[in-house]
């Protein structure tokens, strides 16, 4: 099978030993991406004193309206974050929570983010509620459970876009509409969504949106985006203190003192490359992939067709193995080590999950690995 944009596979220096079959993880940026990383790297290490004056931050600036145009976003609309990790905190951090609070989080909420919203509920006294969501919910299910949970108490919903265990797409304008009429604030967490999907920030009444750029669309690690409801902004610092702190929002986000810009800088440079193709057809060509990789690791597990379409470039395929985190993390570390396979193993409900990844530099080669490896390890 030869997938569109199949040329592109050189774009990327990866270990090409490996089969990479996990995008949806930590991305991966092509060389344009790691080019445009040097060349700011150097021209800062060239001039030191001169870049970090005079040049950076109307370069950050300039960086920031680019992004901010490609999610359809004003520049001014957009804070620049290093990942969802900051971004998640930075939300929870300045939510003012009193004893008795709630924070309501959907059972696939993605690990870390409910982690840190535990530690916020924790020192105001507040506490998290995690919503039971099985596979098999429907999106009217989902939005019925949520609207049960809410109790006078309930302050903030943080929601998966695209979840990060399961794959799924959540129903986040409609959750944002019965959060507004509610008087609940909404965090929709979208680390997936930036380059994957077309976010209508016109239809998501959110108070915060986040997303990871160097997921999706591949940019360099360590460029996210955050938005922050004109409400919330007052409320919702900056996690450090700099310069910029007393400037409106959101240039208090744009000066962290002194670190590396390059990821944020580099970030135009890989999604003008990305463009030049056209990003429907890329993500029509990630997708494509994706199912193939759904279709295949299926048949060889002899499970029955899905023929659901794929809406992202992520599918979930169940291994029919029980196990937490322990066992996912083995499974995931032995294809690698024994099959060179870079795959993501998930967990959800003690049964283990294949979440197969599609990107442009991905070949059929790659997910006939999988298909191979995965069988050999569960011994069919
Ligand atoms: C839904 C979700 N939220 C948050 C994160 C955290 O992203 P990062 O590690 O880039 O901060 C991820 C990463 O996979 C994710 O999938």
């Amino acid at each position: 099978m030869r997938f569109d944009l199949a040329d592109l596979r050189c774009e990327w220096d990866l270990d090409w030993s490996q089969h990479h079959v996990n995008h949806g993880s930590f991305g991966a940026t092509p060389r344009v991406g790691q080019v445009a990383l040097a060349d700011w790297r150097q021209r800062a290490q060239r001039n030191p004193n001169s870049f970090y004056r005079w040049e950076l931050m109307p370069a950050v600036a300039s960086a920031r309206a680019n992004i901010a145009e490609f999610l359809g976003l004003a520049a001014d609309e957009v804070a620049l974050v290093r990942n969802s990790t900051e971004a998640s905190n930075i939300v929870l951090r300045g939510m003012a929570l009193e004893p008795g609070d709630e924070v309501v989080v959907f059972e696939q909420e993605y690990g870390a983010v409910t982690l840190a919203a535990k530690r916020a509920a924790g020192l105001a006294g507040a506490r998290v509620v995690e919503i039971p969501a099985p596979l098999e919910f429907t999106d009217g299910m989902l939005l019925g459970a949520f609207a049960s949970s809410l109790t006078g108490r309930t302050r903030l919903l943080v929601v998966d876009h695209i979840t990060s265990m399961t794959a799924r797409v959540m129903p986040v304008v409609e959750l944002s509409r019965i959060c507004r009429e509610q008087g609940v604030a909404i965090a929709v967490d979208a680390s997936h969504a930036p380059g994957n999907v077309d976010v209508d920030f016109t239809g998501l009444d959110a108070d915060f949106w986040f997303g990871n750029l160097h997921k999706w669309a591949c940019a360099p690690v360590a460029t996210g985006a955050l938005v922050i409801g004109a409400r919330q902004r007052a409320a919702h610092p900056a996690l450090v203190t700099s310069w910029f702190d007393l400037e409106p929002y959101p240039l208090p986000f744009d000066m962290l003192g002194t670190l590396d810009y390059a990821p944020w800088l580099a970030t135009p440079a890989v999604l003008d490359f990305i463009s030049g193709f056209g990003w429907q057809r890329w993500r029509a060509a990630c997708r494509e992939r994706a199912a193939f990789g759904r279709d295949l690791l299926r048949a060889s597990l002899g499970l029955p067709a899905d023929e659901t379409a794929l809406h992202v470039p992520m599918a979930l395929v169940p291994l029919g193995v029980h196990g937490g985190a322990l066992e996912a993390n083995g499974f995931c570390r032995a294809l690698g080590e024994r099959h060179a396979v870079q795959a993501a193993v998930t967990t959800y409900r003690n049964e283990l999950f294949l979440r197969v990844s599609g990107q442009v530099y991905n070949d059929e080669a790659d997910y006939q690995a999988l298909a191979a490896g995965v069988c050999d390890l569960l011994g069919r």
